[in-house]
Formats: C-alpha cells, structure tokens, sequence
C-alpha cells in the first residue's frame, strides 16, 4: 500500500450495502450481524467507513429489517456518527441497493455530488487507510469510477476486470454472464468503488436486470460511465484478506482468526509482550498500553483496556474490564470489574459487574465478587464470596468468608469498614455493617452490627459424644482407627506396660 499524497480524501457519501440474505450462514442471525473481533461484520464496516469522516453515512438494509436498522442505529451510537438506514425494495442487485441509497439521500434533500463510496457490509477486515488510498487515486486522477480490485489464485464466482491491450478498466463482467476467456481472468472486483456521484446516478438510470441472475448490476456502471467519457480506473490491492467477505461460518472463523493476528500483531508493534500470539484473543475494541504483558490464552474483550505493567494471563477472560498499573491477573474470569494498581487478582477467580478491587488490593483462589467495591490494600485471599459488599481499606478477609446478600427475595448490602480482620469461615447476614478494626471469631454469623473494635464470636458450645464412632459405626475403617486409638492410649495408661 502507497502512502497517499492528496490529504483530504473526504467523501460526500459512504454507502454500506447490508441487504442481503446470507443464507449460507444457516443461521437464524442475519450474515452481517455476526461477529469477530468483538464486534458485527457490519460493526467493523461501518467503523472503517466513519473512519473517512464522510459528509453521510448510509446503511442499505432489507433481508430482517428492524433487526438489522436496530442495530445499526446502536452502532452509530457507539461510533458517534449519524448515520441513514435505507430500505431496498424488492427490485434485486447491488446496483438498485446503491440507488435505493442515493435515494434516501435524495429525498433527505441532500445533493449527491462529489466522491461516494460503496462498501460491503460482510467485509469486515477492510481499513479506513485503505478507503483512503482509493478515495485519494479516484480524486488525484480525476476518475468517474475507482474500483478496488485483488488478484487471486481461484477467482470463481467474483466479477472479472476487464482491461483494455492499454491496461485500462473497460468494465466487469460477473462470473455467470462471463465467457471462458473472461473467467480465465483472476483480477476480481471486490465490490468496494470510489463514484463520481453524478455519473452514479445518472448511469444507474441506465443500469437493466437483463443478465444472467435478472439483477441490476452495479457493475454495469462501469462501462456505462466509460461510453459517456469517464474515465474508468483500478486501484489493485496485495492484502486479499482486506477485501475478503464472510459467506458461511468457515470464512468468518477464517476472517476472526486473520483479525486477531492482525489485532495482536499491531498491539506488539505498539509495546505490549504477547507470549502465545496464537491463543491470544484481542477485540478490535480493546486499549492496551505499552509495557503490558499478555500470557498464553488470554481473552481480551469489549471495552477493556490494561494499564502499563500489568501482566494477565494465563488461561484468562476479562470483559469490559479495566486493570490498573503493575496489577497481575492470573487464570481469572471477569466481566465489568476495575482492578486497581498493583492489586493482584487470581488463581481461579470470578469477578462479575460491579467489582472495584483498590490499589495494591487482593482477591484470590475460588474467590466470587459480585457489586463488590474493596478498598485499598484490603485481600479476600481466598474462598469465598463477596456479594453487594462495601470493604474499606486494609481490611483482611479470612479463608472461606461470604456475604449473605440474598434473601430470596431481595439483595442486602454488607458494610465492612478499615483494618477488619475477620477470621475463617464468617459469614455476614445483610444488611449488616462491621466497624473500623473490628474482628470476628472463626465460623462467626454476624447476623448483628458489629461495633468498631469489637469482636464478634459467635459462641455454640461444642459436645463430645465419647465412643460415637465405634457404637454407630461398628466395623467401618473409622470405628477400627478409633479402637486402634484407643487401644493403645489404654496400653499406655497400663502400669508397668513397656513404653
Ligand atoms: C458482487 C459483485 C461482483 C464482486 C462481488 C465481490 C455485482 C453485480 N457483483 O457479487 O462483481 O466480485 O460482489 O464480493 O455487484 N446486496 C444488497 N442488495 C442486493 C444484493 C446484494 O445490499 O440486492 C449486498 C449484499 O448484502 C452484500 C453485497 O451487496 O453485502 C454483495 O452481494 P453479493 O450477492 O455477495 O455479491 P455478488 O452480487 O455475488
Ligand atoms: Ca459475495
């Protein structure tokens, strides 16, 4: 890819086809709402069309409707972009569904003119760059249409590039209307084009459904803008996987894998160590600074970003989740948690929404949080579960502790104030608050408030049954270690017995 030469590369309009079918997906999800990389086909197409910063951006949408427009909408939301959905009617082909765009903008009172783009919505690893580079061509030669064009080893089924003996674009024929000479053409068109919007329009008049599908052909276009003396143009890229869409589930596993590689390859250009590239998972949506390390199957998702100096990994999944500097998160789970700086989180542990762990904080093995907002220095090491819980700082929480916070009926919060110690096995029946420096006792039930500085005990006297076992367990391994026991602590009492 050349580094463009013309700056401004703005399109009027960026068209984004998302109207058809799919069925090859066998899924009763439309195509271009599936995902990779942490976001739908149609997610990371209308990214890299924002990403040019165009005057309109336009959804062209029909096969599951609403569903479709809902989600774009969400996206456009999520991309802080306006954004119009357009309806094709029943009239097939790429090129109606340009018209039915152009269309929208039309009746929307806004002019077509300038550059407009037609991209794909099932195309999700094209780059805003290169929109750009075929955005700056189209405009630096003055052309009436750019199309981006691959070469590729088996070009079946794609529209060939027909080029005249000068090694100008004539036009495109669509694999089924093309002769035996013409298939034997491997430049194929990839559906992604820069127009001149009034040779757009005023082609797409002209364009028939008289072929071999009965579909109006967008790339009929092509000839046509050339016999009204256009100029006609190619913008060839090497990157096939860039101009590569999704038809079935092996193509979108195919693009997934090539995403994250790419995904992965850029965060290590950028600073981060990634031990196991290959069962590293990243999302395009994830912020990783530089001096993080990443460890061997590490899920990186949605929103989540890891500050420097962090390491997490192994075996780990953080969802929408924030990891302070220098934290360590090992072998954890975590959906919507804030892991402060220099706090440690892990092994085997699930931390849900709503779980802030302070700066220099521990939440250890088996351990569950849920809602859970922990102070400074404080450490649940391990076992147990904090649940609507508020932890001050420096608090240590002993071996298998757990918030009672449900009582069938309604969520309780537990209040739990700073330099707690409390001892193993506690159990806090919310709604309940412990002092600053209080302590409990172990298997404490601390159904009460608990003062500060006071110790909690819950006192339930315990009872010896003597000979229990060999009375109830006659013959049980337990019940002969117990007369084994006994038998030789009664030879012991024995006067005159060797010792
Ligand atoms: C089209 C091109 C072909 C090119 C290929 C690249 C035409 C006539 N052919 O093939 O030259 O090599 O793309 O993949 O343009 N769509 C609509 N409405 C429709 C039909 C399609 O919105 O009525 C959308 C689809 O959702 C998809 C895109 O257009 O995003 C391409 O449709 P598809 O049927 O996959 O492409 P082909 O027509 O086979
Ligand atoms: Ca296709």
């Amino acid at each position: 890819m050349t580094e463009s030469t013309v700056a401004t590369a703005q399109p009027s309009a960026v068209i984004v086809l998302a109207a058809g079918a799919g069925t090859r997906m066998k899924s009763k999800t439309p195509k271009i709402l599936h995902r990779i990389g942490g976001r739908s086909m149609i997610g990371h197409a209308l990214a890299a069309a924002a990403g040019l910063a165009p005057r309109e951006l336009v959804a062209v949408v029909r096969h599951q409707r609403d569903l479709v427009a809902g989600h774009i909408a969400s996206l456009a939301e999520e991309l802080g972009t306006s954004l119009h959905v357009a309806d094709q009617d029943e009239v097939p082909g790429t090129g109606r569904a340009v018209q039915c765009g152009l269309e929208a903008l039309q009746s929307a009172g806004l002019p077509v003119e300038g550059t407009v783009v037609v991209t794909y919505g099932d195309v999700p690893l094209l780059t805003t760059e290169l929109l750009r580079e075929l955005v700056s061509t189209h405009e630096a030669e003055g052309n009436a249409v750019t199309v981006l064009t691959a070469l590729l080893e088996d070009p079946t089924g794609y529209g060939r590039i027909l080029r005249d003996e000068d090694g100008s674009v004539a036009g495109i024929v669509e694999h089924k209307d093309a002769t035996e000479a013409e298939r034997a053409v491997n430049e194929v068109n990839s559906g992604i084009y820069a127009f001149d919007g009034a040779v757009l329009v005023q082609a797409l008049e002209k364009v028939t459904t008289d072929n071999a599908q009965g579909e109006m052909y967008l790339t009929d276009v092509l000839s046509l803008a050339r016999a009204a003396g256009g100029r006609v143009a190619a913008v060839s890229t090497r990157d096939q996987w860039q101009v590569e869409g999704a038809n079935d589930r092996v193509q979108l596993a195919a693009l997934g894998a090539e995403m994250n590689r790419r995904t992965v390859e850029a965060h290590m250009r950028a600073g981060t160590t990634v031990q196991d590239p290959a069962t590293t998972w990243i999302d395009a949506t994830v912020t990783l600074e530089p001096d993080t390390t990443i460890l061997p199957n590490t899920h990186l998702q949605g929103a989540t970003h890891v500050a420097e100096d962090a390491v997490v990994g192994p075996d780990t999944t953080l969802v929408d989740t924030t990891v302070g500097s220098g934290a360590t998160v090992t072998r954890t789970q975590a959906t919507g948690a804030v892991i402060g700086a220099g706090a440690a989180v892990g092994p085997f542990t699930y931390l849900r929404p709503g779980t802030v762990l302070g700066e220099q904080g521990k939440i250890g093995a088996f351990y569950e949080t849920k809602n859970a907002v922990i102070g400074r220095g404080s450490k649940l090491s391990h076992l147990g579960y904090a649940g609507d819980a508020e932890i001050g700082e420096y608090t240590n929480i002993g071996c298998g502790n757990i918030t009672a916070n449900y009582d069938g009926v309604a969520k309780h919060r537990t209040v739990i104030g700073d330099h707690v110690r409390t001892s193993s096995n506690t159990v806090f029946i919310a709604p309940v608050t412990v002092g600053d420096g209080a302590y409990t006792g172990a298997g404490a039930v601390v159904r009460k408030d608990v003062p500060a500085g006071a110790l909690a005990l819950t006192v339930a006297p315990q009872r010896n049954t003597e000979g229990w076992t060999e009375q109830r367990r006659p013959g049980s391994p337990a019940a002969e270690a117990a007369a084994r026991a006994r038998s030789s602590a009664q030879a012991a009492e024995t006067p005159g017995a060797d010792a």
